[in-house]
């Protein structure tokens, strides 16, 4: 199996309606419904949303203004008054709501808690008192560091409730990288724990802050707040370092949510692109609260009864909108679980989905590739018979483990939603609604309603059906980024200036190329930029290029992906080394560990290939296109004549 090839794609041709029983009962129910919500969006998208925000949020004042829009600036719900902590809970306690389970978490090894919305609330009001305590105020950012564990929604909650905007930092990034970002934002606090468990072993979480915080470089962080979690010995500063529960004791529950401004900063998320250091994604609270809710209610079709549990970290931004905010915004029970399938125990996604009775699972390619590898049998010997709804995101699905996902975990009976989104876009973007789209195995399907996508060239004009072009949006969105954190600049050249705005309407390029069939669906091929994807998780290549070159041994590199089975693309790569050094393997490994090391795992180059010279235009421009034909051990095809140095070519090729 690999990933989907345009052939592949362009042979794909199965159609698979929503089952009648699911439609019937679906928050929408038919192909005209969508039709119609999306002809009424897209004639007027500012009264659509409006009358959403009405309906479905709570908000302390009216807003004056639906959108103010100077390209590529938008704001929303101008001067409305809003906290999404308090319509994530607040607001459910006054229903039935109130003792219904808000947060079930599964942990390691053999842990489990249930919060109801009441009881989650009050966690979250005494967090919040807690961090007034330490001196956050509205507008101080803070950095989360931390397991999957209920303390780090809290922490999100309590944050978002005092207007304190957060940053939540992948615990599988390392210092270097964790460090990177707290300096970038400034943040004033570090919310972490002793460690966090990962596949059987613990991951020194605090031990890594303190390497982030040594020789006062992070001097912003005043406090790091620990939660007791593995409880193995950690070293704690005295002034600086104070465990979660200490400071929790005797703290009052008593906290009322911020009336914030719409516009007001709810959180900064780091995202790699092609150039430089990851770029600190600005989302704020109004629209971003109105879109993740709306996309939750309606792509997952949300009941009461229903127990969701998608699989993310929270470090990622589908961790923030579709395990955190969207859910619970909705009053739904969302489940979220500590582990990850292992060898010790590759069956616990099953497991977790037998004992909760979970109904909506949402997940990975890469992760459903690695279920196939591991056998049909773990899923097909626990009662899966909960579920009614699958869906995926973080890559482009190939139609052979969807056709998997569909069969072996839905029982050719759960429609599967495949959404495309980004960090950027704030929540879902095209992905069918389930009880209206039929699917198209490898297509997210079709925009959701208010949003107006199109596949364009580099002139902003669309190209024909089913022709390869750039994904576009055409209109803003309520939770659309709303710049990069410190620096504007980057946001505009990096969105909005690849496509030349067409008669003064700016377009967001998205950074991936798509098509668009005959019947207006969506099939997105991958990054057009130097991004690569990995297991799901994306990373740009200039960064480990930057990683390996701060390496002493290191002269130059280039780094590329490698097709995977499994992971999607593999990191591989070309090193060339000062004149001192000579390849040899404590040397491969060596380098493996500093880019792990400078970045975190995810990074690790599954492949180092030292090579005295890189292909080059004349102009000393790396040829990626070589490099990756030279990784995945194709013919090199294609147009060669800008090379500088043909012999550069056979050289790398012997040396493979
Ligand atoms: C990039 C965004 C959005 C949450 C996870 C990743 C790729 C995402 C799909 C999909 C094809 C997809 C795109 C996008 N992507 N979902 N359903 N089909 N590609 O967020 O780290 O910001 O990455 O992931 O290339 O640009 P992210």
């Amino acid at each position: 199996m690999t990933s989907p090839t345009i052939e592949s794609i362009l042979q794909e041709n199965r159609l698979f309606p929503p089952p009648a029983e699911f439609s019937e009962q679906a928050q929408l129910k038919s192909l005209e419904e969508y039709q119609a919500l999306y002809e009424r969006a897209k004639a007027n998208p500012e009264a659509f949303w409006a009358e959403l925000a009405e309906q479905e949020l709570h908000w302390f004042q009216p807003w004056e203004q639906i959108l103010d829009w100077q390209p590529p600036h938008a704001r929303w719900f101008v001067n409305g008054k809003i906290n999404i902590s308090y319509n994530c809970l607040d607001r459910h306690l006054t229903t039935w709501r109130r003792n219904k389970a808000a947060l079930i978490w599964e942990g390691e090894p053999g842990d489990s808690r249930t919060l109801t919305y009441a009881q989650l609330h009050r966690e979250v009001c005494q967090f919040a008192n807690v961090l007034k305590g330490l001196g956050i105020k509205k507008g101080d950012i803070v950095g989360i560091y931390m397991p999957m564990i209920p303390e780090a929604a809290i922490a999100m909650l309590a944050c978002a409730r005092i207007g304190a905007p957060h940053t939540v930092v992948f615990g599988g990034f390392s210092a270097e990288a964790l460090r990177d970002r707290l300096n970038d934002g400034k943040a004033k606090l570090v919310i972490t724990a002793d460690g966090g468990w990962r596949k059987d072993a613990i991951v020194p979480l605090k031990e890594q802050v303190d390497r982030a915080l040594n020789n006062n470089s992070a001097p912003s962080v005043e406090n790091v707040l620990v939660v007791q979690r593995t409880k193995q010995n950690i070293s704690m500063q005295p002034g600086r370092d104070h465990w979660w529960h200490d400071l929790q004791q005797g703290v009052s529950a008593n906290c009322p949510a911020e009336p914030l401004d719409s516009e007001d900063m709810l959180f900064i998320l780091y995202t790699s692109g092609s150039t430089g250091k990851p770029k600190g994604v600005v989302h704020t609270t109004g629209g971003y609260n109105l879109y993740t809710h709306v996309t939750t209610k309606w792509i997952f079709d949300l009941r009461d009864t229903d127990v969701y549990w998608c699989t993310a970290d929270v470090g990622w931004i589908t961790g923030h909108s579709y395990i955190v905010y969207g859910p619970l915004s909705n009053g739904a029970t969302t489940l979220m679980y500590e582990g990850a399938p292992r060898s010790s125990n590759p069956g616990c996604f099953w497991d977790v989905i037998e004992k909760y009775g979970v109904t909506i699972f949402y997940t990975a390619p890469t992760a459903i590739r690695a279920f196939i590898k591991m056998g049909e049998h773990l899923p097909n010997a626990r009662d899966l018979s909960s579920l009614r709804l699958l869906g995926t995101v973080g890559e482009p699905i190939n139609p052979e483990a969807w056709i998997w996902y569909h069969r072996i975990i839905g029982k050719e009976r759960c429609p599967i939603v495949d959404t495309w989104w980004q960090t950027e876009t704030g929540g879902i973007m095209i992905t069918p609604i389930p009880g209206a789209i039929a699917t198209k195995p490898g297509s997210a399907t079709r925009p959701f309603p208010g949003i107006l996508a199109d596949v364009v060239d580099l002139n902003g004009n669309p190209v024909p059906a089913s022709e390869g072009g750039y994904l576009v949006v055409r209109h803003p969105w309520p939770s659309m980024m709303r710049t990069v954190y410190g620096d504007d600049d980057r946001f505009r050249r990096t969105y909005w200036e690849h496509i030349a705005p067409v008669d003064g309407q700016y377009l967001y390029f998205a950074g991936d190329g798509a098509r668009c069939d005959a019947d207006g669906y969506f099939w997105v091929m991958g990054r057009v930029d130097d991004v690569i994807s990995v297991a799901g998780h994306r990373l740009g290549t200039m960064e480990i290029e930057s990683a390996l070159v701060s390496h002493p041994a290191v002269a130059e590199a280039a780094v590329v992906g490698k097709p995977d089975e499994v992971k999607g693309e593999e990191v591989v790569a070309f090193v060339i080394l000062e004149d001192a050094y000579l390849p040899n393997e404590d040397l491969d490994k060596a380098l493996k560990k500093h880019v792990v090391a400078e970045i975190g795992a995810l990074a690790r180059p599954g492949q180092i290939r030292f090579t005295d010279a890189l292909p080059k235009t004349r102009s000393g421009k790396i040829m990626r296109r070589l490099l990756r034909s030279l990784a995945a051990g194709e013919e090199i095809s294609g147009d060669t004549s800008t090379l500088e140095d043909r012999s550069v070519l056979d050289k790398l090729r012997e040396g493979a």
